[in-house]
């Protein structure tokens, strides 16, 4: 498959797009970034990675890391995780709180804030340095020890967001919640703050492609953890438009309001995007007509 051709057709296609989304602005550090970036890169199989664009400037992966928190509660507390957290779409946008106060407190899944704030609190129980064990999983899986938090992003976010500690007190109102709001919000904000390129995010993604195992072949999950891991992406990653993602571009993928979308093909290859315009869903506008053109014109999807 020529990735490499199709990668910069891509890129420079979006690099002529006029109509580029809005920027995230209710977390004032993300409203600094410039919408005129774009990366896209790609991982195949074998580990060669493909690249075009803006693919080694770091930005704030958001919602993008609930996946991984959810990977690391999921080792360490297996199956006891779907006692708190439902595995249903919600059709809700990602900070949506009427649901959870219908179903008492059980989040619809683990992607949404309030699900996600959940398995920050899980991992605030389990852990004994929440923030610190986080991230070094984050960095073994991909075997990059650069990676870290943006202390300003995750500050900035902490000042603002009232929305997570209504989720996080209506929670724990239910008795869904272990841990201090504070605590728990605390680790939520700098999980979301992660920052990392396109090309960091395919080796760390890399694992939900390769049956649970990273580019050195350690393993982390196991097929049937991956399995459930891939669904949750198909059917919650994108909120309210995780049937048009599906429909569009056909592979479990994963967004943040920073702009990124990861997405990957099963034992085939893991792709991540970079465009900080969002469309009015909060998903990055051009990462996802980047990635409808990609199955498009490659043919392949898990359809
Ligand atoms: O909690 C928030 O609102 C952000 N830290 C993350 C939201 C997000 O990335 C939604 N994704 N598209």
């Amino acid at each position: 498959m020529p990735y490499q051709k199709i990668l910069d057709t891509i890129s420079s296609e979006a690099s002529k797009s006029k109509e580029r989304g809005e920027v995230a602005n209710y977390i004032p550090e993300l409203s600094k970034i410039s919408d005129q970036k774009f990366g896209i890169a790609l991982l195949d199989e074998q580990g060669h990675l493909f690249e075009s664009g803006d693919t080694h400037e770091q930005f704030s992966i958001q919602s993008i890391s609930k996946v991984l928190a959810l990977s690391l509660a999921f080792r360490l507390l297996g199956d006891e995780v779907w006692k708190r957290v439902d595995v249903e779409p919600s059709g809700d946008p990602f900070n949506h709180l009427s649901l959870l106060e219908q179903e008492n407190g059980i989040p619809r899944n683990p992607l949404i804030n309030a699900g996600a704030i959940v398995v920050s609190d899980i991992l605030v129980s389990q852990l004994q340095h929440p923030k610190k064990e986080f991230l070094q999983y984050v960095r073994k899986i991909a075997n990059d020890p650069s990676i870290a938090y943006d202390e300003q992003v995750a500050k900035s976010e902490k000042r603002t967001g009232f929305k997570n500690y209504a989720a996080a007190y209506l929670i724990k109102s239910y008795g869904n919640l272990e841990n201090d709001v504070e605590e728990v919000l605390d680790f939520y904000f700098y999980q979301c703050a992660l920052s990392m390129s396109c090309q960091q995010l395919v080796k760390v993604f890399y694992i939900f492609a390769n049956r649970g195992k990273c580019l050195q072949n350690n393993p982390y999950l196991s097929l049937a953890q991956v399995k459930r891991i891939n669904a949750l992406m198909l059917t919650c990653g994108f909120y309210d438009e995780a049937g048009e993602f599906a429909f569009e571009v056909g592979l479990p993928g994963k967004s943040g309001v920073g702009g990124g979308i990861v997405a990957l093909l099963p034992e085939k290859f893991c792709v991540a995007t970079w465009s900080p315009g969002l469309n009015t869903k909060g998903n990055s506008k051009l990462g996802m007509e980047a990635l409808e053109k990609f199955t498009t014109k490659t043919g392949l999807s898990i359809f």
